[in-house]
């Protein structure tokens, strides 16, 4: 799937997205049938165990994007460009862009930011880069906003509107709307001809998207909108037991 296919899925079924960090993963996932995956700048905290993404750098978003492609050839893989890497200069952001879809063969990428970024996103995508924007809550710039829920007020309100469209204008294939009320989700979505891909933002979106450790129960504190699917935190602490067990019986092959 290319970039374009992918924004053709709006209104012909509802995108299920995961994050992935690695080629295991990543084969499983694709396995599991999913839509597309994101090899998300997340991978700073459930990774790297860093308080914030900040941190992450460009050759490492690379090295895990080319080994989740690895695992995944056949499925449509974003790689979030890390903070840093897209916001000096659009000289620098196209060649860093560029580097991530050369290096590691990921399909598209993402970056964050509303309006203020559209001249940046029309660039890139003129150059043939695909864009995936990213508004809401962005963590990126969780300095200056945190992580409050996004939506609440007009002017916010007014703001995240005018950013999708400006996005959308700018030739943005797809947008991540992360912890939006879910009344400016809906709005949104109706808005753009580009698929939505909430996080936190309600059912009213095109796609949904989570972080794959909140997903399987392995991140110590999930975020309220992320549903326990798989227990793995519980299910590693029973086989270590069953394990120990072996090993004190000599239960062993
Ligand atoms: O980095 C990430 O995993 C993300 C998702 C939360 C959308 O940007």
């Amino acid at each position: 799937m290319n970039a374009w296919q992918f924004r053709k899925l709006k209104g012909h079924k509802k995108i299920l997205m995961l994050t992935a960090y690695d080629y295991g993963f990543a084969d499983a996932l694709a396995e599991a049938g999913v839509d597309a995956l994101l090899v998300g700048d997340s991978l700073g905290n459930v990774v790297q165990g860093n308080d914030t993404t900040l941190p992450v750098t460009l050759d490492e978003m690379i090295y895990h994007a080319k080994i989740v492609k690895r695992g995944a050839p056949n499925v449509f893989v974003v790689a979030d460009m890390p903070f840093l890497s897209y916001q000096v200069s659009h000289e620098e952001a196209i060649r860093n862009c560029g580097r991530v879809l050369k290096e590691s063969g990921a399909d598209a990428v993402k970056v964050e930011g509303g309006e203020q970024i559209a001249d940046l996103v029309y660039k890139l995508t003129q150059v043939g880069i695909p864009i995936m924007g990213h508004i809401g809550v962005t963590p990126q710039s969780s300095k200056m906003h945190g992580f409050t829920k996004r939506g609440k007020d007009t002017g916010d309100i007014d703001y995240l509107r005018r950013s999708a469209k400006a996005l959308e204008e700018a030739g943005a294939f797809s947008l991540v709307l992360e912890n939006i009320t879910e009344v400016v989700a809906k709005q949104i979505t109706e808005s753009v001809a580009i698929p939505t891909i909430g996080i936190g933002a309600g059912p009213h979106c095109d796609g949904q998207v989570l972080v794959l450790y909140d997903f399987i129960g392995l991140t110590r504190e999930r975020p309220p909108f992320a549903k326990n699917y798989l227990d793995l935190r519980a299910e590693i602490k029973d086989a270590v037991n069953k394990f120990r067990q072996d090993i004190m019986s000599n239960n062993i092959l």
